[in-house]
């Protein structure tokens, strides 16, 4: 049985003087949730672009036994939904019911099932009301919840998340976290807020230095505060106000 993810000795470079991932290794098993974590710009949301041909560096990825080829992106993108930390990145449609029918409709999908898989993408996301609303002008939590409903929409078995949790409410983390607890495809979120991923993920992993450093249950690495303080986080901090209230 193939891993679901398949990283191997991955490195790339935006520039030659400096490599952001060196020899990076990492396997994530079908249906897994796993978050990864580490300090500013080690290099997460550089990882996640490779994941779906983004960005291609030397060494392999497959997704689902396929290598991430020039040649295999349209299979590839298929697979792999990346819901992007800035969702401008992501919204570009003039209503939020056209963008979330895009993906849809470009995996060709007929016009009865795209309207049906938009339709349950805003049940999911409690977009009821905002199908006619232009994109742009909502709020970032808003267009965090429409850009992540146009990933959803085309159901991909893989789904990547960069910082899903920034800019958003906390009624909206729970619910986002819940959302991902349920879903029945292999999930993986890169964070700086880690508690949320405690609740959901089945491994946590420390990128650092361009590979990972450590892989673990949630409770493995978000109990170690050493370990999150080598590699510039902490929830030391917010362990001690909880005992407090
Ligand atoms: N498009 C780019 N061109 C050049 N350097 C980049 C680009 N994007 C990111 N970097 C650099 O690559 C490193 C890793 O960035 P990034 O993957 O965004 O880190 P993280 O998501 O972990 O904060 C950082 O030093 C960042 O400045
Ligand atoms: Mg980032």
């Amino acid at each position: 049985m193939h891993a679901d993810i398949k990283i191997k000795n991955l490195s790339f470079a935006y520039d030659k003087t400096r490599k952001v991932l060196n020899n990076l290794n990492l396997e994530v098993k079908a249906g897994e949730k796993i978050g990864i974590i580490g300090p500013m710009g080690a290099g997460k949301s550089t990882l996640l672009l490779h994941l779906n041909g983004l960005l291609m560096g030397q060494g392999t990825i497959e997704i689902g036994g396929v290598a991430v080829t020039k040649n295999t992106l349209s299979e590839i993108r298929r697979k792999v939904g990346i819901v992007f930390q800035n969702p401008d990145d992501q919204l570009f449609s003039s209503s939020v019911e056209e963008d979330i029918a895009f993906g849809p409709l470009h995996f060709g999908y007929d016009a009865k099932t795209i309207s049906e898989m938009v339709t349950l993408a805003i049940e999911k996301l409690n977009l009821k009301g905002y199908e006619k609303r232009v994109p742009h002008q909502l709020s970032l939590g808003e267009k965090k919840r429409v850009a992540l409903a146009t990933v959803l929409a085309t159901k991909p078995h893989i789904l990547a998340f960069d910082e899903p949790f920034a800019n958003l409410d906390s009624s909206m983390v729970k619910q986002l976290v819940n959302t991902l607890k349920q879903l029945p495809s292999t999930v993986v979120v890169v964070s700086q807020s880690l508690l949320p991923l405690a609740v959901f993920c089945d491994r946590i992993a420390i990128l650092n230095q361009g590979h990972i450093t450590n892989i673990g249950t949630a409770k493995d690495i978000l109990s170690d505060d050493n370990l999150l303080n080598k590699n510039g986080l902490d929830l030391s901090f917010y362990k001690k106000i909880c005992h407090t209230l």
